[in-house]
């Protein structure tokens, strides 16, 4: 088999891909050839850009992530504007910082939205895609999960460490249970990655903290894990379906 990535067959919706790793794997895909399904929540003039830069005939598509509804006519909108799904980055992803010393009004806040974006949407569009790839003969998954899954997170994190477990499982799950149906799913999982999520936690513990953490000298870029993602969606890793990809810099052998 030849080891080219080509996704030029491929339309392919990734989820928060405006920003951060997001945008860094809608760029990477699209260069290897697929069209991109753009989505975003606030960022709307930069996903226009992005579009405009890739021009493949990849769309923007705005949803809140956050409200089932949204994320059902989101999937809905590509399969009108696209006709076919190739396949599914789930990587829209959010943060809200609450530990045990916080009200318990912020506690549960932290908790609902943060699992609402990072699981409850990935559920559902992870249900769409199945049911879309039943009637088209197969497709793949890719959810962006975390480091956070495995070794857990600071206090201020439990849930975004739980939401991220849930995906690990989410993903394991529909490998076995779809796998007959040609229908493979992957997961990766970065370690401490420069975005704008990453910022706010370097604000609060400093960037000594995050490179204590890791093997490498520096710190993973978005353009570090985008590569992964086209080589896991061009049918050149099919037999790792159910996989966890780890790219956190070294993290477990530091
Ligand atoms: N950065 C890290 O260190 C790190 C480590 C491990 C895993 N991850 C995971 O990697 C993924 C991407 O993270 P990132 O650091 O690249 O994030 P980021 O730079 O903060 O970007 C977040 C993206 O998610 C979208 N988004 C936020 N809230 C949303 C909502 N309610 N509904 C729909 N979309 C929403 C944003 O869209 P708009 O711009 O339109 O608002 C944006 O495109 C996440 O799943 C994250 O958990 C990150």
């Amino acid at each position: 088999m030849s080891m080219k990535i080509d996704l030029s067959n491929q339309n392919i919706l990734v989820t928060g891909a405006t920003r951060g790793i997001g945008r860094a794997i809608a760029e990477q895909l699209a260069e290897a050839g697929a069209r991109v399904a753009v989505h975003y929540h606030q960022s709307r003039e930069t996903a226009e850009q992005l579009v405009n830069k890739l021009e493949n005939g990849s769309l923007p598509f705005q949803a809140d992530l956050s409200e089932a509804e949204e994320v059902l006519q989101l999937f809905r909108e590509v399969v009108d504007k696209f006709g076919r799904i190739d396949a599914l980055v789930n990587n829209a992803g959010i943060a809200i910082s609450a530990d045990v010393e916080s009200d318990d009004k912020a506690f549960i806040h932290s908790w609902s939205k943060t699992m609402s974006v990072n699981l409850h949407a990935t559920g559902l569009l992870s249900k769409k895609a199945i049911n879309h790839f039943q009637e088209t003969g197969g497709g793949r998954i890719v959810s962006i999960s975390s480091r956070a899954a495995f070794r857990g997170d600071t206090s201020d994190f439990l849930a975004y460490a739980a939401s991220k477990g849930g995906v690990v499982a989410l993903t394991r799950s529909i490998a076995r249970a779809y796998g007959k149906q040609n229908i493979k799913a992957f997961t990766v999982a970065p370690g401490f990655t420069r975005t704008d999520m990453a910022e706010d936690f370097i604000e609060k513990y400093g960037e000594e903290y995050v490179k204590n953490d890791i093997a490498l000298a520096s710190l993973t870029q978005p353009q570090d894990i985008a590569p992964t993602v086209a080589f896991l969606l061009s049918g050149l890793a099919d037999h790792a379906t159910g996989a966890t990809i780890d790219i956190n810099a070294g993290s477990y052998v530091h």
